[in-house]
């Protein structure tokens, strides 16, 4: 039996990158093999085992064959008889295709050193099509590799294009399209993966409100500006990404792609928040609208998740600084409201309530007060 380096691992060191995970492709050996060397056989699908002592992940060589649509119903052979180049065949980009003896030679069948060199994301063969989560990854990939230079190769585009007009990408099931979504927020150029999916037809499909030209542009914008601040949470950047859209639009956008409640609140907060922040007159800002607001956002109780919105809605609403800064100012000012110093005072049930917002009510006032002259 004879153990390879695989996929991610034999990438990011030719790259120079840190290697995370180490992956690797058992050839000539039977399960039997594995466990009385000591391997852990882990998942039920596929002959995956755990080093006994490095923990790291061996797969026995396979081949995959798909029957059905979507993404179920791959044959996955298995056998002392599959060579590495048929294992290395399955896979989906030549950069993810290459492998490492035990002595350091690099197997490349499938010319990944050279797409490396051109930079270049390319399908190692037809085989790509049967999986259609790899449109989403090569995107990502595309997120993560653009600021080395890398781009989607023509053909594979094609091929893309292809999958998405034959209704594969309508078969996607949600956890993993937002598996790869929440990925990408976090790469280097996230613009990327979002100009992937456009241009091979798949954003139609799946956020179909983005894909618009000009609710592009500003989505990309908002996220863009969130991403800046290096370290914006998923919620933040997944709120930044739908806050072009009618809080009627997004919300249901977000239940569908079955994002997590955080960031499913933080982007109906962003959307809902949008009109109304265009409504504050920076002039005559009224105090009752800004408490309002910070009712609405649940400020008092959630005030971490109030400075997420804040930073959201500076980046998506750039022209609109004067009313967020009021309602910046706003919440700095009605935070020093103490409810225990007004019940030590002896205010209790409703009567605590009204005394709480009353003073809250003066304190905005006066600290937006000198913006009115
Ligand atoms: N792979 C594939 N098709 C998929 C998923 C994975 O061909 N749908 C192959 C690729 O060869 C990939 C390897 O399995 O390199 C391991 O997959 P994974 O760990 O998901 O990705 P990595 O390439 O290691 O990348 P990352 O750095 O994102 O973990």
């Amino acid at each position: 039996m004879q153990a390879y380096l695989v996929g991610g691992a034999v990438r990011d060191e030719l790259l120079g990158l840190e290697v995370k995970d180490r992956d690797w492709v058992v050839v000539g050996a039977t399960p039997g093999e594995m466990l009385a060397n000591g391997f852990k056989q882990v998942g039920a699908d596929f002959p995956v085992f755990l080093h006994p002592r490095t923990r790291e992940e061996y797969a026995l060589a396979r081949t995959e064959r798909k029957q059905g649509r979507g993404y179920h119903g791959f044959t996955v052979y298995s056998a002392p008889d599959v060579t590495l180049e048929q294992d290395l065949k399955r896979r989906d980009l030549t950069i993810n295709a290459m492998a490492k003896a035990e002595d350091g030679d690099l197997v490349d069948p499938f010319e990944g050193l050279r797409d490396i060199e051109d930079r270049k994301l390319r399908h190692v063969s037809e085989a790509f099509a049967e999986d259609p989560l790899r449109i989403l990854r090569t995107a990502r990939f595309a997120a993560r590799f653009q600021p080395l230079g890398f781009t989607v190769c023509d053909q594979t585009m094609a091929l893309m294009k292809r999958m998405v007009d034959s209704g594969e990408v309508d078969d996607l099931v949600p956890e993993r399209v937002w598996q790869e979504f929440q990925r990408a927020l976090h790469e280097q150029a996230p613009r990327a993966f979002f100009e992937v999916l456009r241009d091979c037809g798949a954003l139609e499909v799946l956020i179909p409100e983005i894909a618009p030209e000009k609710v592009f542009e500003l989505a990309m914008a908002a996220l863009g500006c969130v991403h800046d601040q290096s370290d914006a949470e998923t919620e933040e950047r997944f709120a930044a990404f739908l806050s072009p859209l009618d809080d009627s639009v997004a919300l249901p956008r977000a239940k569908a792609l079955k994002a997590p409640n955080d960031c499913q609140n933080l982007a109906r907060l962003v959307t809902a928040f949008t009109p109304q922040i265009r409504n504050v007159d920076p002039q005559y800002p009224e105090a009752e609208a800004l408490l309002d607001l910070l009712d609405q956002a649940d400020f008092w109780r959630r005030p971490d998740r109030f400075s997420q919105l804040l930073n959201v809605l500076e980046c998506a609403l750039p022209s609109d600084s004067g009313p967020l800064n009021l309602l910046r100012t706003a919440s700095k000012a009605a935070t020093g409201v103490d409810p225990k110093a007004l019940l030590a005072q002896g205010y209790k049930g409703k009567e605590l309530g009204s005394a709480i917002r009353t003073e809250r009510l003066k304190r905005i006032g006066d600290a937006v007060a000198p913006i009115n002259h």
